[in-house]
């Protein structure tokens, strides 16, 4: 059975389908609910739309193989149309935070080069102030125990990610932190300070990168601008 949130996962989804146009060259965002919009426009590929995307993730790449969706990358590519992508926390002013899935450099890479990035979620996304959803840090594995010491020095209680009773180690190579703060009152202050860290190569904060939220619940999806 499909459970609410996964049904409010997929109205987003397809409603954010609704931006996108033939010739398009899509980012691809990761996450659950980028796993419907990727089946969903699987299936409009197949009735014949013309697009291509680059993969933020490589289970995203797996999904869009299974899907048919034909895939592209920065070597032939200068720029997207569009960015369709999750998020772990929305607040007022769209700034985010992201990487539940681990794959936060490869999501801001590829939103940063996007003309337009729509992020799409369940309403419990939406929250006054980030901070309850631990903020993903990838960090490089050399000295990671001083990085945190550092990252700890802010206020951030840290966890380094394990799945499966292993380290976790990002698509490029890194670990990630997962840093438990009380709020997040300065999202932009608080992942400039971060970046500035040796040993930190990106924070899950996406600061100003965002042009629409699609948001759906009980009610359907609606789109904030
Ligand atoms: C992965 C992400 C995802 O977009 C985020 O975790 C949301 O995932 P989901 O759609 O499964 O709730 O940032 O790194």
């Amino acid at each position: 059975m499909v459970e609410n949130q996964d049904l409010y996962k997929k109205a987003a989804a397809e409603k954010a389908v609704e931006y996108v146009e033939d010739g398009m060259v899509l980012g691809l965002g990761s996450g659950t609910t980028v796993y419907w919009l990727l089946k969903r426009l699987g299936a409009l590929v197949d009735q014949g739309l013309n697009i291509k995307g680059i993969p933020s993730s490589l289970r995203t790449e797996g999904w869009a193989k299974e899907f048919g969706i034909p895939l592209t990358d920065f070597s032939e590519v200068e720029q997207l149309d569009l960015a369709i992508d999750g998020a772990d926390e929305i607040d007022p002013d769209f700034q985010l935070t992201k990487g539940g899935g681990g794959s936060l450099v490869r999501e801001k890479l590829v939103n940063a080069h996007a003309k337009q990035v729509i992020i799409i979620a369940d309403q419990s996304k939406m929250v006054a102030c980030l901070g309850s959803f631990a903020l993903p840090v990838e960090i490089v594995q050399f000295a990671w125990q001083r990085t945190v010491d550092k990252i700890e020095a802010f206020g951030a209680k840290s966890v380094l990610r394990v799945r499966d009773g292993e380290v976790f180690v990002s698509n490029n190579g890194n670990y990630i932190l997962d840093c438990a703060f009380e709020s997040i009152e300065d999202p932009k202050v608080l992942h400039n300070e971060l970046k500035l860290l040796l040993g930190v190569v990106e924070t899950g904060l996406f600061i100003d990168m965002t042009d629409r939220v699609i948001l759906a619940g009980p009610g359907g999806a609606q789109v904030i601008n």
